[in-house]
C-alpha cells in the first residue's frame, strides 16, 4: 500500500530537507532557501497542497515498479480499492491518504503487449 502522511505538511514541523541539511548532505543555505518556501507551502491547505503530495508519492512508486521489473517482477496500479476499509485495517489516521496498492509477484503469464496507437496518430506535425 503506497501512501502519503501529510502530518509533516500540516504541523510544519521537521521537514526532509531539515534532515537532509542535518546529516550535512545539503547546505545550510541550500535548506534556509527551501524552508522559506516550505513555509509558504505548510499554510497552504490539504486541497492546494492534496495534489503535490499525490505527485510525489506517484513519482515514488514508478521508481518501485521499475525497480521491480529488474527483478523479473510484475506489478499493477490499483486505485479501485475500498480505501476506509483499508484505513481501518491498518489503523491509519486522517492525515495518511492512500494513493495505489502496488501487488508485486512473479508474472505467470507474458501476454502480447496491447494494440497502440503509432505514434503519428498521437502527435500531428503541424
Ligand atoms: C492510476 C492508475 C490506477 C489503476 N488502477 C487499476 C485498478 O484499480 N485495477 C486494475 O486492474 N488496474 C489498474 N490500473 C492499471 C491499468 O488498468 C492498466 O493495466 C495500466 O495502466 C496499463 O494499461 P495499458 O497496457 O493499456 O497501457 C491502474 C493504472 C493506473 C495508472
Amino acid at each position: 500500500m503506497c501512501c502519503a502522511d501529510i502530518s509533516g505538511y500540516l504541523e510544519g514541523s521537521e521537514s526532509g530537507i531539515q534532515d537532509l541539511g542535518r546529516i550535512g548532505v545539503v547546505e545550510d543555505r541550500i535548506v534556509n532557501i527551501i524552508c522559506a518556501n516550505l513555509n509558504e507551502k505548510i499554510k497552504m491547505n490539504i486541497k492546494k497542497i492534496g495534489p503535490r503530495i499525490a505527485v510525489n508519492v506517484a513519482i515514488a512508486i514508478e521508481h518501485m515498479v521499475l525497480r521491480a521489473l529488474d527483478f523479473e517482477l510484475g506489478t499493477c496500479w490499483i486505485r479501485a480499492i475500498d480505501e476506509e476499509e483499508v484505513k481501518k485495517i491498518f489503523a491509519w489516521d486522517e492525515n495518511t491518504f492512500i494513493i495505489a496498492l502496488i501487488p508485486v509477484g512473479y508474472p505467470h503469464e507474458s501476454p502480447m503487449p496491447r494494440k497502440r496507437l503509432k505514434i503519428e496518430d498521437i502527435i500531428k506535425n503541424r
